[in-house]
Parts: C-alpha cells; structure tokens; sequence
C-alpha cells in the first residue's frame, strides 16, 4: 500500500473566549482547581452564526492554502467529529458543497471521539490508495459547548470548541502511516446520547476511570507504533498527543524523555475539544514553523468509545 504524507494544514477557531474565572461565575469550581488538575486556563465557544460548518470549513480553506492544492483535487474528504451540526447530512457533505469540491469523491462523517482524527488518516489512506486523484481531506471538528451538562463541574471545564484541518497526499513509494487503532465498547465511561435520547444530549464521563485507562492507552499506543515501524523514541522529530488533560501528556513525557522541543500543549488555550485537538496541534506546530517537511510525527490519540490509535506520519 502506498502511504500518505500532509501537505499541509489550517484550522479554525470560534470566537468567544471563555475563561476558568468565567465558569467560576457558573458552577462550584476555582482557575486553580482547573489548571492544576486539568492544565486548562481557557476554551473557546462556538457564537452566533460559528458552528462545525462554519469552523470546518475554515480550517480546511487554510489547509488547502497551505498544501497549494486546489478543491478540485481533492479525492476524498472526511470529517471527523462527534458533535456535527445535523446528522444527515454529514458536515463532510456540507463541507463538499461550501468548497465546491468534486461531487464524483466519498465525503463523509467519522465517529471515534477523540481519536477521530486518527482513524480518518487510516481510512484516508486506505481510500487514495484507490483513487485517481491524490489529495485528502481531514478534519477534525466540533462544537462540544452545545453538549455541556452545565450542572456536572467534572465535566463541564473540561471541553471547548475548534476545527483543524490537513490536506494529505498520496504517493507511490511512500511508507504507509502504518496505524494501530482499536476500540472495546464501553457506554458507561464516556457517553454522549444520540437518537434514542428522550431528555437532553450532554456528555457524561467518568474522568477517574477514563484517566486510568488514557495513561495506560497512550504508552500502549506509542510502543506499539514504534515497534510496527521498527523505529526509535530518538527516530521521532515530533510526538503529537490528544489534549485531553496536561496531566496525561507529561506522564507520558516523562515515560520516554521526550526533550520539551519535541511535544507540544495547548490545552491551556483550547481545553478538550474531542476529534480537533490532534489538527490544532498539528496546525500550530506548522505556522510556528517547529515541524514542516521532512518532519516525521508519532501521533497518539484515545478517547470515548473507548477508541484508541495512533500512527507515523511524515510532511511531505
Ligand atoms: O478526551 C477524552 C478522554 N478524556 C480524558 O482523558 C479525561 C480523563 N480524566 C481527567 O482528565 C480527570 O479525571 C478529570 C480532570 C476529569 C478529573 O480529575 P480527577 O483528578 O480525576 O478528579 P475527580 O473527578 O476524582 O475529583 C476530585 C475532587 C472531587 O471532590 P471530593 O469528592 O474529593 O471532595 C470532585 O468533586 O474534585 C472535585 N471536583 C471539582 N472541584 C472543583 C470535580 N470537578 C471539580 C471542579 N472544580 N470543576
């Protein structure tokens, strides 16, 4: 299988800034109680007229951008978020119609919670391998205020809004990502309702529970990764976790030694914010110029579900 390697990414940031002091005014917590446990200090909100839509398709304009590709290259284009605007139709078919991208390509919503993004890559790669066309569209976007319990503090200053977008090619010769993903049902420990819910659709999570198994998940995820690709800790220029809590991030900082240029937080600006967390990082790192070609990534991500992935990924 041919592998795929990004070309370029953007992401897409909603407007309302929403502080640890602000949710103070809200719900029995405190700024200390949240950075300390969480390393969050601010999130963002989706405002009027800001939505998965509209902040999907800003991050993919500026991936595009980035890649210097144009929509009608484009060969397939997945949307991974668990909080899309309408169910039918999906924000990937939404966002083919805002782009104008070609109507003859798979667009799509994919729903693996925080590893979302991760599982797009994997499934992008498997589709390009059987198109004409070479470039992909990944996306991560949500809108989790919309899905906020605002009387459960555990969970409440935990999420925030965002989009990132990569735009990824295809090439004959290149190594696979070579991902490793997997999932075991548990509707317990991180639950969202859907269809069959008769009262609101919040998101309820046992965070102790869901802590344990991230700490374990993400080492998991990283050894396994390596071994696959018969690569080093030393081999990676970068490693990308999901944003789910400072905490988790530097267990696993620690575990490796990875020197403090070779990783990244911004929970502290963005909180959780589900499937997008990976490409905000991704878009960041990018325009402060700390990873671009030839770059190789080592990307972990775990969340509801329980999903958990990750892979190796290069810049074209
Ligand atoms: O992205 C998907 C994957 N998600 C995750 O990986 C999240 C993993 N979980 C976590 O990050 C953490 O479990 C949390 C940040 C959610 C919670 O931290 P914790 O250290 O597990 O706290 P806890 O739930 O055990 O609560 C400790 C105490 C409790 O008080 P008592 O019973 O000890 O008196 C809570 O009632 O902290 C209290 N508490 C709060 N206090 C102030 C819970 N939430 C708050 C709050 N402000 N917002």
């Amino acid at each position: 299988m041919n592998g795929i390697k990004i070309r370029g990414t953007g992401r897409g940031v909603p407007g309302k800034l929403v502080t640890n002091r602000d949710l103070e005014q809200v719900v029995d917590t405190s700024d200390e109680w949240i950075a300390s446990r969480t390393g969050i200090r601010t999130r963002r909100f989706c405002g009027e007229g800001e939505s998965v839509s509209t902040l999907a398709a800003a991050a993919a304009r500026a991936a595009l951008e980035d890649a210097g590709i144009g929509p009608e290259e484009i060969g397939a284009c997945i949307v991974a978020t668990l909080s899309a605007d309408t169910l039918v139709p999906s924000a990937a078919c939404l966002l083919q119609r805002e782009l104008n991208l070609p109507q003859d390509i798979p667009c799509f919503d994919l729903n693996a919670a925080c590893t979302g993004f991760l599982f797009g890559l994997h499934t992008m790669e498997c589709l390009l391998n059987a198109s004409p066309r070479k470039y992909g569209l990944v996306v991560g976007a949500e809108n989790l205020s919309r899905l906020i319990n605002w009387e459960d503090r555990g969970t409440c200053i935990l999420f925030g809004d965002g989009a990132g977008a990569a735009v990824v090619e295809c090439r004959e010769g290149w190594p696979s990502i070579s991902a490793i993903m997997g999932c075991h049902g548990s509707s317990g420990l991180l639950h969202v309702p859907g269809a069959e819910t008769e009262g609101h659709s919040w998101i309820s999570m046992e965070g102790t529970k869901v802590f344990k198994f991230a700490v374990e998940a993400v080492p998991w995820c990283v050894d396994q990764v390596l071994k696959k690709n018969g690569r080093a800790v030393e081999d990676v220029d970068f490693f990308v976790f999901h944003q789910a809590n400072a905490r988790i991030i530097d267990l696993a900082v620690r575990k490796y030694r990875i020197p403090p240029e070779k990783y990244y937080k911004n929970i502290a600006e963005y909180g959780n914010t589900s499937a997008a967390s990976i490409p905000l990082v991704l878009s960041e790192l990018r325009e402060q110029g700390k990873i671009g070609p030839g770059s190789r990534l080592l990307a972990v991500g775990f969340g509801g579900g329980l999903t958990w992935g990750g892979c190796l990924i290069e810049f074209a």
